[in-house]
């Protein structure tokens, strides 16, 4: 059986390192950081995973504040309060969850966002920032993959990285920082890409990021392959009290038994990409108060 990613466990221990370094910051006198969050809407996925933003800031001892807006704001209301957040002393970083209504603009949202309190990495500086090496406040995803991969001592180096999905906040950025950072010899596949089972059995490294439930199976998998799944969909499922379960892109119960490491859905990457959110709270606030 394959070794688990388990980023339940590693998110847990990131998140003890925080909560110490909070605990001197209070002993020092010091404010704590604070994270804001504004959400449009009513989307009940995107409010699950604001709440668990919320409860992890609460978990470290951070501040926090949550904006909610309906979902007829307008687009000129909504980068108002992002100006005053990017003015606001007392705010280190903040986000606007995605996705937004059809009439807002995710670019022009994303790009009134000061850099220095982009937590997210989803502006253009500091996606830049990835391929200028002088790196800044990094992709959230992205970045808790890469650190997934440190703390389990996942070799990248010379090896053969296969990424599916080319989307500006996972697969593009964690496909240059695996180049850049990891040393790997990097393949990104995307909607147009032929013959994906053809690129993706060479992959030491498989990481797929997508939305696409089924997408990967056990004959697309080369044998001892590490496996990283970032897509997380939610399908109906009448046996739970839910209603509905999370899955990934891969065929989780074919492939772990021939993978070498696999992440998780739940439990994978999405609890890396919480405490990354955290740890760009944390830098940016740094910066603030070196
Ligand atoms: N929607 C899905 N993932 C994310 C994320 O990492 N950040 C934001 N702001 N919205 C998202």
């Amino acid at each position: 059986m394959p070794a688990i990613l388990d980023g339940r466990k590693i998110s847990k221990d990131i998140k003890g390192e925080i909560a110490q370094k909070v605990t001197s910051i209070k002993a020092e006198g010091k404010r704590v950081p604070h994270l804001a969050i504004i959400i449009v809407g009513d989307d009940v996925a995107s409010h699950t995973y604001v709440n668990g933003k919320i409860n992890a800031c609460k978990e470290v001892g951070f501040d926090f504040t949550l904006m909610h807006f309906a979902s007829t704001v307008s687009e000129k209301k909504l980068i108002k309060h992002i100006e005053q957040f990017n003015e606001d002393e007392d705010i280190d970083g903040f986000i606007v969850q995605i996705p937004l209504p059809e009439h807002i603009s995710v670019e022009r949202i994303t790009e009134s966002i000061s850099p220095w309190k982009d937590v997210d990495g989803f502006t253009n500086q500091n996606f830049g920032s990835i391929v200028s090496r002088n790196q800044r406040l990094l992709p959230a995803t992205p970045f808790g993959v890469m650190e997934l991969i440190r703390r389990y001592e996942i070799q990248t180096e010379g090896k053969n990285c296969v990424v599916v999905g080319a989307s500006r906040i996972a697969g593009a950025p964690l496909s240059l920082m695996l180049l850049q950072d990891g040393g790997a010899t990097v393949t990104v596949c995307h909607k147009l890409t032929e013959n994906l089972a053809g690129h993706t059995k060479k992959a030491d490294i498989l990481v797929v990021a997508v939305g696409k439930p089924g997408l990967i199976t056990k004959e697309m998998v080369k044998e001892g392959a590490v496996i990283i799944d970032i897509g997380i969909t939610r399908v109906e499922d009448t046996s739970r009290k839910s209603g509905f379960r999370l899955v990934g892109d891969v065929v989780y119960d074919t492939v772990a038994p021939i993978a070498g490491y696999i992440t998780p859905v739940p439990g994978g990457v999405g609890p890396m990409t919480i405490v990354s959110l955290l740890l760009n709270t944390l830098k940016a606030y740094g910066v603030k108060n070196a």
